[in-house]
C-alpha cells in the first residue's frame, strides 16, 4: 500500500493528491485521504478502484481542506477492495482518522476484546481494530503520540501506521514494524511516505525510521521514539533524483519510458565504479574480510529480481570460482538453509521492501550469514538492515512490472562478480579489464536494440494481440532470459507463458508444441566456443518440424538460425554473459506492445502492486 502524511502550511489535499498519485504503484485497489480541516473537523473521501476514482469524488463532492492530512492507495489484504474497506478507518467516535499497511496478525482476538467490549465495527479490515485501539488511548491519555505507542505494543504482524486526531491538529503520527516509512523534511512543513516518492516534490531532504519506532511530525518539528518510548535518531539522508525523473514526461506509459531508459540504468549503475579497468566498490571496503572469506554465495529476490538473480549466478560463479545458489526468498527460509558466517547472502530487491525478501535476509543474518543488498531505493528497509549495500542507480522505477531495474541488478551482481574475483585473485587485473569493458559497452548496444527492435516488435505484438499461450526457451543465461519474458508476458497481458531451459524441452515440455504455438527463442552467440549456438539451432528445428512458429532472438550475423526461424529480433555482438542484457529487451518490449495491443493499463496490471510489502 501506499501512504502519506503532512502537517504544514499548505494545502494537504494537493500534498495527498500529489503523493498517491506518485505512490499508486504500490497498491491500486481503493484509495482514500482524511484531513483536518480549518474547521475543526475531520473530512473524509474513500473509493474502491484507482485512485482516479476518488480523484474524481473529491471533485464532485469536496471535502474542506486543512493543513493536517493523511491519504493512502491500498493492495488489499484483509476484506475486498469495497469503499468500505479502504482507508482511513475511523476511532473515538469519528474523531481519529488511521490508515494501515501490512498485516496485523492477532486481530481476530483483538476485534473480539473490542467488540466484548462494545466497540462495533464497520469494515471487514484488521485495520480498523488498530484504529479502535488508538482512539481508546487517546481518549484515556490525551496524546496521539502515547496512543499510538500503547497501541502498538499490543499488534502483531507488520505495519505501518499513521494517525490524526481531530483534537491534536498539526500533528500526524506513524509506527512502524517491518513495513516502509520514511520522513520528508520540510521548511516549517514535515512529510511521511512508504517512499520518498510520496513528497519528492516538495522536498530532498529525507529520514529513515528505524525498526519498531514511532515518529511525530509537526510543521516545525520530528520527534522519533521507540516503541518503549525511549528517544531514537534517525539518520538523514538526501533524495538522489527529482520529482522529475519519477514522471512520464510526456511518454504513453511509465514502462515505455522505463525500458527507453534500460541503457542508462546500466551506465548509471556502472558509474564511479570503474577506473581504469578496474572495478572499485568502496562501498563495500567495510565489508572486505568477509568477502575475501566468503565460501558460498545466495542469491534471494522474488520475481524479476530472483531471474536477474539467476543471471548473475552464471557469472559470479566462472569469475569468482565461488559457488552460488540462486533462491526464491519465500521458499529460503522456511526449509532450515545451512549457513554460516562465511555465507554471504545476496538479496536482489528494486524497492527493498518485499517483505518475503526481507524476511529471507533477517533470517540469514540470524544464522550467522553475511548480509549484501543489491537494492535500487535509498533508505528502504532491506539495505538498512544489511551488512552492506550495493545501490542500483536505475532511478525511480514506476510501471509495476520490473524493466530497467533488471538490467541495473545484473549489472550490480557482475561488478559484484568481479570485485569478488579480484578479492579472490581468480582473475588477474587484465582479465577483470576485459570484463569491464565489455560491461562498459553495454549501455550503447541496447541503446540500440531499443532504436532497431521497437517498432517491428510492435507489428508482431499487434498481430500477436488474439494469442492464448506463448512459450520461450533459452540456454546458460539465456534462460533466466526466457523466464523473465514469460513472466513479462503473464504481468502484463496476462497471457499463459512459460520459460524453459532450452535442454530441459525434450524432456517434457516439447509435448506442448501444436501447430501455431509461439515460441520465442533467445540464442546463444555463434562464436561462443561452447557448443551452445548449435544445439540451441538443433531445439529450434525440433519444435519447427511440430508446427511451432519461432521468434528468434539472435545476434548480427547469426546466419543459421534463418532457415528456421519465422522472425529473427537482431541483438549486437557480445560476450556471452552480456548477451542476457541485450536480449531481455526485447522480451521486455514484447510484453508492454501486447499488453497495449490488448488495450491493458500496462503500468498497473491487474492484482499486482510494485512493492509487497506481505507475506
Ligand atoms: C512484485 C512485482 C514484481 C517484482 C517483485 C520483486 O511482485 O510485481 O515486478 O519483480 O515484486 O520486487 P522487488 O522490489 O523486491 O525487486
Amino acid at each position: 500500500c501506499g501512504i502519506v502524511g503532512y502537517v504544514g502550511p499548505g494545502s494537504s489535499l494537493e500534498v495527498l493528491v500529489g503523493g498517491l498519485t506518485r505512490l499508486e504503484y504500490r497498491g491500486y485497489d481503493s484509495a482514500g485521504v482524511a484531513v483536518l480541516g480549518d474547521d475543526g473537523v475531520i473530512g473524509t473521501r474513500k473509493r474502491a478502484g484507482k485512485l482516479g476514482v476518488l480523484v474524481e469524488e473529491l471533485e464532485s463532492s469536496p471535502i474542506g481542506d486543512g493543513h493536517t492530512g493523511i491519504g493512502h492507495t491500498r493492495w488489499a489484504t484483509h476484506g475486498g477492495p469495497t469503499d468500505v474497506n479502504a482507508h482511513p478507518h475511523f476511532g473515538d467516535g469519528g474523531r481519529l482518522a488511521l490508515i494501515h499497511n501490512g498485516i496485523i496478525e492477532n486481530f481476530a482476538e483483538l476485534k473480539a476484546e473490542l467488540e466484548a467490549d462494545g466497540e462495533t465495527f464497520e469494515s471487514q479490515t484488521d485495520t480498523e481494530v488498530a484504529a479502535l485501539l488508538v482512539g481508546r488511548a487517546f481518549h484515556e491519555s490525551g496524546d496521539l503520540t502515547e496512543a499510538m505507542r500503547r497501541t502498538v505494543e499490543r499488534l502483531e504482524g507488520a505495519f505501518t501506521l499513521l494517525a490524526l486526531h481531530q483534537d491534536a491538529p498539526g500533528v500526524v503520527v506513524g509506527a512502524r514494524r517491518s513495513s516502509p516509512l520514511v520522513i520528508g523534511l520540510g521548511e516549517g512543513e514535515n512529510f511521511l511516505g512508504s517512499d520518498v516518492a510520496a513528497f519528492v516534490e516538495h522536498t530532498r531532504r529525507a529520514m529513515e525510521i528505524g525498526e519498531d519506532q514511532i515518529v511525530t511530525i509537526r510543521p516545525d518539528s520530528v520527534e522519533v521514539i521507540d516503541f518503549a518510548g525511549a528517544p531514537a535518531q534517525a539518520k538523514e539522508f538526501e533524495v538522489s533524483w527529482d520529482a522529475s525523473a519519477a514522471e512520464k514526461g510526456g511518454w504513453p506509459s511509465f514502462m515505455k519510458k522505463e525500458i527507453s531508459e534500460e541503457p542508462e540504468a546500466v551506465a548509471n549503475t556502472l558509474r564511479g565504479r570503474v577506473h581504469e579497468g578496474a572495478v572499485t566498490l568502496h562501498e563495500l571496503d567495510g565489508v572486505a574480510e568477509v568477502l575475501q572469506g566468503v565460501n558460498r554465495v545466495i542469491v534471494l529476490g522474488c520475481g524479476t529480481a530472483a531471474y536477474a538473480g539467476m543471471v548473475g549466478k552464471y557469472a559470479v560463479e566462472k569469475w569468482a570460482r565461488v559457488p552460488v545458489d540462486v533462491e526464491l526468498s519465500h521458499e529460503f527460509r522456511y526449509r532450515d538453509p545451512v549457513l554460516d558466517e562465511r555465507t554471504l547472502v545476496v538479496s536482489v530487491s528494486q524497492s527493498g521492501e518485499t517483505m518475503d525478501t526481507l524476511m529471507a535476509v533477517r533470517y540469514a543474518r540470524e544464522q550467522g550469514a553475511r548480509t549484501l543488498s543489491i537494492c535500487n531505493t535509498q533508505g528502504a528497509t532491506i539495505p538498512r538492515e544489511s551488512d552492506a549495500v550495493l545501490y542500483t542507480h536505475a532511478g525511480p522505477e514506476v510501471a509495476v512490472a520490473s524493466t530497467k531495474a533488471f538490467v541495473a541488478q545484473v549489472t550490480a551482481l557482475y561488478l559484484l562478480g568481479l570485485h569478488l574475483a579480484g578479492l579472490r585473485g581468480t582473475l588477474d587485473a587484465a582479465g577483470i579489464a576485459h570484463q569491464m569493458a565489455e560491461l562498459e559497452a553495454v549501455p550503447a548496444k541496447i541503446q540500440s536494440v531499443v532504436e532497431t527492435a521497437s517498432g517491428r516488435i510492435a507489428e508482431l505484438a499487434h498481430w500477436m494481440s488474439d494469442t492464448q499461450s506463448v512459450l520461450f526457451l533459452g540456454r546458460h543465461v539465456g534462460f533466466p532470459v526466457a523466464l523473465e519474458g514469460a513472466l513479462k508476458l503473464k504481468e502484463l497481458a496476462y497471457i499463459h507463458a512459460e520459460g524453459f531451459a532450452a535442454g530441459e524441452l525434450k524432456h517434457g515440455p516439447i509435448a506442448l508444441i501444436e501447430p501455431g504455438q509461439i515460441v520465442f527463442v533467445v540464442v546463444p552467440s555463434p562464436r561462443d566456443p561452447s557448443s551452445l549456438h548449435k544445439k540451441v539451432v538443433s531445439n529450434i528445428q525440433e519444435i519447427r518440424a511440430r508446427g511451432a512458429r519461432v521468434i528468434a532472438i539472435a545476434e548480427l550475423g547469426d546466419v543459421a538460425v534463418v532457415p528456421f526461424a519465422d522472425e529473427v529480433i537482431r541483438i549486437p555482438l557480445a560476450a556471452p554473459f552480456f548477451e542476457p542484457l541485450l536480449a531481455v529487451v526485447p522480451l521486455h518490449i514484447f510484453g508492454m506492445e501486447l499488453a497495449t495491443a490488448k488495450g491493458l493499463d500496462v503500468d498497473q496490471p491487474r492484482n499486482l502492486a510494485k512493492s509487497v510489502t506481505v507475506e
